[in-house]
């Protein structure tokens, strides 16, 4: 058979799975994770929105083989999930060598890489979660926290890694992980779903995903937005850093995407999440002037990318307050993609669920252009 399209780089437009997890609108800016848009998803839990993806991937009638738990409501899965948080510390032990390797994500890799086959996809979601916490504990030289399984994930996981986890932060952290649950068909996500469709474990297709989330152009940007807004420093320089920054070639990190043609509506849940906490909170990391230089560097970057790419619009992404909320929250930055990664890997095991029922394998075409 003829291939359909042989100069599809990037697979671009190209349409490569019916999914009911979530639907990205690029042209009008909408998320709808399981039926809910993203913006009126302000103080629903993690497990509120990991009981409906994985509802929605298991579809109607639910296979007995699902790999995710389809049946579980929010307040059963919170249970179940605390349990698999301490059957990961229990599992993990006192680390191993994955917890001394110097990037997160490797780290975060290497303790999921060390999961059996058939690992449970709440103990999956937990490890990715503790092996998190842990890494920042090991970076600090503090013990490493046990997991406390009565908390809700976004609490235990914020008390983990700072120690404490009042009401406001513990709700903002929460906000960020519903909000990048899942995202149609990116890159990590894709790769979860080409490793499943081999015939291949859940653990191997969420080590696949990890892999593809550490790139710049995927989940690694929002350290490099922060180390963007340290460099510029206050408002009024905004203009000429990123003016010198195209100028040189480079991408202002935290912006443009893929399939949005107008700001990433996840943007816009991260910053109202940032304005709900407390004036005070993130004081050492600037608090409000940080919000405000980041406001103005978006500004600045989106007039200066209009001038440049008339034809493209390329507005703020999910990355640029991202940053701003996870440093707020005192979060490390070296450690924030893998807390995307404790969002995300909820959507990804969707995939693996929904890719399994489908059956199909992958497999493009290349066209040959060697000797
Ligand atoms: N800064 C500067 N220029 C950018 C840019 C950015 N952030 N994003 C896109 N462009 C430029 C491209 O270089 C391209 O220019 P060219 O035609 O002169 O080569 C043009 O805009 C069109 O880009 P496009 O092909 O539509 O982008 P893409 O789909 O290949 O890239 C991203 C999408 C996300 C990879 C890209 O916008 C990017 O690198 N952003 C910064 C990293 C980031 O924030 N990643 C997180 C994504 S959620």
């Amino acid at each position: 058979m003829e291939p359909t399209d042989v100069h599809a780089e990037g697979l671009d437009r190209v349409v490569v799975a019916r999914t009911a997890i979530s639907m990205v609108d690029g042209e009008a800016g909408r998320l709808v994770l399981a039926g809910r848009a993203v913006e009126d998803l302000a103080g629903v839990r993690f497990e509120a929105i990991v009981s409906r993806l994985w509802r929605a991937a298991a579809g109607p009638r639910p296979d007995p083989h699902a790999i995710v738990p389809a049946g579980l409501d929010e307040t059963s899965l919170r249970t179940a999930l605390g349990a698999a948080r301490r059957r990961a510390a229990t599992r993990l032990g006192d680390g191993g060598a994955w917890l001394q390797l110097p990037v997160a994500m490797d780290a975060v890799r290497g303790a999921v890489a060390l999961l059996h086959d058939d690992t449970p996809a709440l103990d999956v979601v937990a490890t990715v979660a503790v092996a998190t916490a842990w890494w920042i504990a090991a970076r600090r030289g503090v013990a490493l926290p046990p997991p406390d399984g009565a908390r809700d994930h976004a609490s235990d996981l914020l008390r983990m890694i700072t120690g404490e986890a009042a009401p406001a932060p513990a709700a903002a952290l929460a906000r960020y992980l519903v909000t990048v649950s899942d995202h149609g068909m990116n890159a990590s996500t894709f790769a979860a779903r080409v490793v499943t469709s081999t015939g291949a474990d859940p653990v191997s297709a969420v080590v696949a995903a990890l892999g593809a989330l550490k790139g710049p152009l995927h989940g690694g940007a929002p350290g490099p937005v922060l180390d963007m807004l340290d460099a510029v420093g206050e408002p009024a320089r905004a203009h000429a850093w990123l003016q010198a920054q195209l100028d040189a070639g480079h991408r202002i990190m935290g912006m443009g995407h893929r399939i949005y043609r107008v700001r990433d509506p996840r943007a816009a849940a991260l910053e109202q999440a940032i304005t709900s906490l407390e004036p005070g909170a993130g004081a050492s990391r600037g608090g409000a002037a940080r919000l405000a230089l980041a406001r103005a560097v978006e500004r600045e970057a989106t007039a200066l990318l209009a001038a440049r790419h008339p034809e493209r619009p390329l507005a703020a992404n999910v990355e640029f307050y991202t940053a701003v909320l996870l440093d707020a929250l005192e979060l490390p930055r070296e450690a924030f993609t893998a807390i995307f990664a404790c969002g995300r890997v909820a959507g990804w095991l969707a995939h693996v669920e929904e890719q399994r029922r489908c059956g199909r394998l992958v497999r493009p075409q290349s066209q040959y252009v060697g000797d």
